[in-house]
């Protein structure tokens, strides 16, 4: 049994990997929960996604002029009502590697004048007839919030202090004019702005060493708030964690030249399951627990040692700087180097993806006081939870938990004291089973359990230490009958099924089924 404050890693590996045929005993483990323990505000903005010109992501999934099943717009109807039942908070867009090439001029202006352009990230031809105004009507029709990630590969810092005035700018300038034209009269006063995107790749179009970057993103910047004071941006962060590549360095050179600019770090993490080892790929989620809590031992080094540049003491504004996970996914599969053209990246997703991803969101909501912005990569399509046809679509697996997340986990994200039996697994010495995150909405309580084992039911006694349980609790499980199973078109073995359980006093039995993902909703008094 090993203790944790959820994933920090028990001490010990002790108990062996067990994984026998059913029927198994179920296993018991523990949860305590204090409603006033808070970790930090959960913003909301940790359930973002994103788009990108890649694929069949934009063209062929959000946006498909012609079909029958899109508006007139050219926006696909079933997949909008996808994504509002979804319900996403923040949307990321152009790229993605596109977005290190992306001339924005393209893309505005009468659609049929719109110039076609190599597309050198994902090896196709861009039409450019889904740009600035076709992104903001989608945003602003599925409910969500902009965030532009802007070209720091081949564009200059006038293209993007363009993009910014033509978006928010105000003032009766040429480049307002051309918005107006276009037929936007008011700015869209878009707040997030991306200074990049993985910009430490080898594989970026206009990739820089971390000195190089660092210095052009830092005079963006500078021209971007001297645009729109109001906006808050996102440095480009590491994401290149292959072997030999210095990534803790490039984050701290990022961090020291950018901190009294940028409001945020991105970070991204891509898991699979290459090695067809399912304890060991279901623990996933604690590499995306790692990867934040370094960045964020970055982060308060750097933000520690600002200078307040007319006193030269250091600086006490309290300045913040937070994590924006802004692309992590489960991505293995549709991979590989040259993968070019129109069917990339069409990632079919089964339940051990599923867990792993209601894992991520554990660890989002978990580390909720330093990430406030993460964007699942990507919406649809493209390792995605929405796979469409000239048809019709279907909701992979991963559908489920992000919508449970995304439309019930709000407040203050809690401390979540799990007594779980562990495992040792291939990258990590003690594994917990039970892998859980909680948040507090006034006197709403939601609890995010997956319980990892493959065979064997867990036994969690659930306790309050300052509340009570008042009523019927609402239960939500993600679950199916293996891990390998898989959604398709017409057959859908994995979902959230929901049934409601009766709690009073301080504390709950709840029977976690093996390899599931169940979230209760709890009123307490
Ligand atoms: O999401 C797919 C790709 O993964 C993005 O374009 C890139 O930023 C990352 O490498």
């Amino acid at each position: 049994m090993g203790i944790s404050r959820r994933s920090l890693l028990a001490a010990s590996a002790s108990a062996p990997l067990v994984m026998k045929a059913r029927p198994a005993r179920a296993a018991s483990a523990s949860i305590q929960i204090h409603s006033h323990r808070h970790r930090g505000e959960i913003d909301r903005k940790i359930f973002g996604n994103f788009i990108e010109h890649l694929g069949r992501c934009i063209t062929g999934g959000v946006f498909d002029e012609g079909s029958p099943l899109s508006d007139k717009e050219g926006f696909r109807k079933d997949v909008m009502a996808a994504v509002k039942d979804m319900s996403v908070p923040l949307l990321r867009w152009p790229g993605g590697n596109f977005s290190s090439n992306y001339n924005w001029m393209d893309g505005i202006g009468p659609r049929d004048k719109r110039p076609k352009r190599l597309e050198m990230a994902w090896g196709t031809v861009e039409d450019n007839r889904f740009g600035t105004h076709e992104f903001m009507d989608y945003v602003e029709q599925v409910g969500s919030e902009p965030y532009i990630c802007l070209n720091l590969g081949t564009g200059t810092w006038s293209d993007a202090q363009q993009w910014i005035e033509y978006v928010n700018g105000e003032q009766d300038t040429a480049i307002t004019r051309l918005r107006k034209k276009n037929g936007r009269e008011q700015p869209w006063k878009v707040r997030y702005w991306g200074l990049g995107n993985e910009m430490d790749g080898y594989w970026q179009m206009g990739h820089r060493s971390a000195s190089d970057y660092a210095a052009f993103a830092l005079e963006t910047a500078k021209l971007a708030k001297l645009t729109d004071p109001n906006v808050k941006l996102i440095a480009a962060g590491a994401s290149n964690y292959r072997a030999g590549s210095d990534w803790i360095g490039w984050n701290r050179t990022v961090l020291e030249s950018l901190r009294d600019y940028a409001d945020y770090i991105s970070i991204h993490l891509y898991v699979g399951n290459q090695a067809n080892d399912y304890a060991d790929f279901v623990a996933s989620p604690i590499e995306m627990d790692q990867k934040i809590d370094i960045l964020a031992g970055l982060i308060n080094a750097a933000m520690s040692q600002r200078v307040d540049r007319v006193t030269g003491q250091l600086a006490k504004d309290g300045r913040k700087l937070y994590i924006a996970f802004d692309e992590w996914n489960v991505w293995y599969r549709a991979r590989g180097d040259g993968q070019r053209g129109r069917r990339i990246l069409e990632e079919r997703y089964n339940l051990e993806d599923a867990l792993v991803v209601a894992g991520f969101l554990n660890s989002l909501v978990n580390h909720a006081d330093v990430v406030k912005i993460a964007n699942l990569a990507q919406l649809v399509n493209v390792i995605a939870p929405i796979f469409t046809n000239d048809k019709g679509l279907f909701l992979q697996t991963i559908y489920y938990p992000l919508q449970l997340f995304a439309r019930n986990v709000k407040g203050n994200s809690l401390e979540v004291l799990v007594e779980s039996p562990t495992y040792k697994s291939r990258r990590f010495d003690s594994v917990p089973y039970i892998d859980a995150s909680a948040s507090i909405d006034g006197n709403r309580l939601v609890l995010n359990v997956v319980n990892r084992h493959q065979n064997q039911p867990m036994d969690v006694a659930i306790g309050l230490e300052d509340k009570n349980f008042s009523g019927a609790v609402a239960v939500s499980e993600v679950n199916g009958p293996d891990i390998k199973a898989q959604n398709d078109f017409g057959q859908m073995p994995v979902t959230a099924k929901d049934r409601t359980v009766n709690a009073s006093g301080t504390s709950l039995s709840y029977s976690f089924p093996p390899h599931s993902y169940t979230q209760l909703r709890a009123s307490l008094a």
